[in-house]
């Protein structure tokens, strides 16, 4: 063996030992939100075009086509003035600026689903602007915290989830200290236009994604910390498992091989605080991968971790931008 090869045998681990992100070419960028918007909860991809939509707090559904950047694209307050609502993050004008929480498109009939956290489910028509409301409430109860949504292509039934029937947005933190368990996960179906409740007294249910197959639902529970598989179809249709216990769990979102992308939080033992991570999961709730962002984010949680063209696309309602990361 030559002098220079077991002096590069030698170096190499240390090398990777110091600058992992280096060999491991970890990459960090962002996409900025025009100068009045904050907030970016959950974003919805258009597949063929790689445009991609995202709701922000106040009110605002903006589109992100690479060439042009943002531009605004809906929003889901009926009497919403852009004098009174653009840049604001007021939460108490949430019911008449809107608050775009849960994206989903339905691809073939491009509609843009809406959980409008004030003002509950909405759809956008392929040209935007004024989003039409779907459905306040069911069973007599009004949603107050619309939050998850994702749309099963194949029918088009949209599944979302009303995190509270006892608060709101700006109660959120309270209802999660207080472990309150009053959620519904709801499916609505655009042919009968009715919403069915699926499962009720949910702990804060706040991610929703349907299984490429429709047969069955995962629902994270970010007050109790839990996520749950709920059956659609088959013999365990109507029952439900605990399949992962990551804290915080939030939006989840399907990628193309079936697996699944969470945001969520876990304690950093140093200093016994938050830190925000990725997880990808399986349909059996099992960690396949997990992607620390606290470098990027600090403290700051994120509520959704999105897989698109290889990269992981990260939004989080407390900054003002969108990250991308790739490995
Ligand atoms: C708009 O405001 C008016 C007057 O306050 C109210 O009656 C109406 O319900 C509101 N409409 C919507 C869509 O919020
Ligand atoms: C909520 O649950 C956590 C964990 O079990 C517990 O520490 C806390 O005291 C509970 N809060 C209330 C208000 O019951
Ligand atoms: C959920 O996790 C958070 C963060 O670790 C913790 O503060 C809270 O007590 C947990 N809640 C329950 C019900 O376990
Ligand atoms: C999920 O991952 C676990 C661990 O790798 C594996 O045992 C299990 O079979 C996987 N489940 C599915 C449905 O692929």
């Amino acid at each position: 063996m030559s002098y220079i090869n077991s002096l590069t045998m030698f170096l190499l681990p240390i090398f990777v030992f110091c600058f992992p992100s280096l060999v491991f070419s970890e990459i960090f960028r962002t996409i900025q939100l025009p100068p009045a918007a904050t907030g970016p909860e959950s974003m919805a991809f258009e597949l063929a075009t790689g445009r991609f939509y995202v709701g922000v707090a106040d009110g605002r559904v903006l589109q992100y086509n690479g060439l042009t950047g943002f531009v605004e694209y809906g929003f889901t307050g009926g009497n919403r003035s852009k004098a009174l609502c653009d840049g604001i993050t007021n939460p108490d004008l949430g019911r008449v600026c809107g608050r775009p929480f849960g994206l989903g498109l339905h691809y073939a009939t491009n509609q843009l689903y809406v959980c409008d956290a004030y003002l509950g489910l909405m759809v956008l028509g392929s040209g935007g602007r004024l989003a039409n409301p779907v459905s306040a409430g069911v069973e007599g109860v009004p949603y107050r915290f619309c939050n998850g949504l994702d749309v099963h292509q194949l029918s088009g039934n949209v599944f979302f989830s009303d995190s509270t029937t006892a608060y709101d947005l700006r109660d959120a933190s309270k209802g999660s200290a207080s472990n309150d368990s009053t959620g519904r996960l709801l499916m609505y179906n655009p042919t009968t236009r009715r919403v069915t409740v699926l499962l009720k007294d949910l702990p804060g249910p706040a991610g929703v994604a349907v299984s490429q197959d429709g047969s069955y639902v995962l629902v994270s529970n970010y007050n109790a910390n839990n996520t749950i598989k709920f059956w659609l179809m088959g013999p365990r249709a109507d029952t439900y498992d605990i399949v992962n216990i990551q804290a915080r769990p939030n939006n989840i979102q399907r990628t193309m091989l079936g697996d699944y992308w969470q945001a969520a939080a876990m304690v950093k033992q140093a200093t016994q605080t938050l830190v925000p991570i990725g997880q990808r999961i399986n349909s059996s709730g099992r960690v396949i991968q997990t992607a620390n962002f606290e470098r990027w984010y600090g403290n700051n949680l994120i509520s959704e971790v999105q897989e698109f063209r290889g990269s992981l696309y990260i939004a989080s309602p407390s900054v003002d931008f969108i990250g991308i990361y790739t490995i």
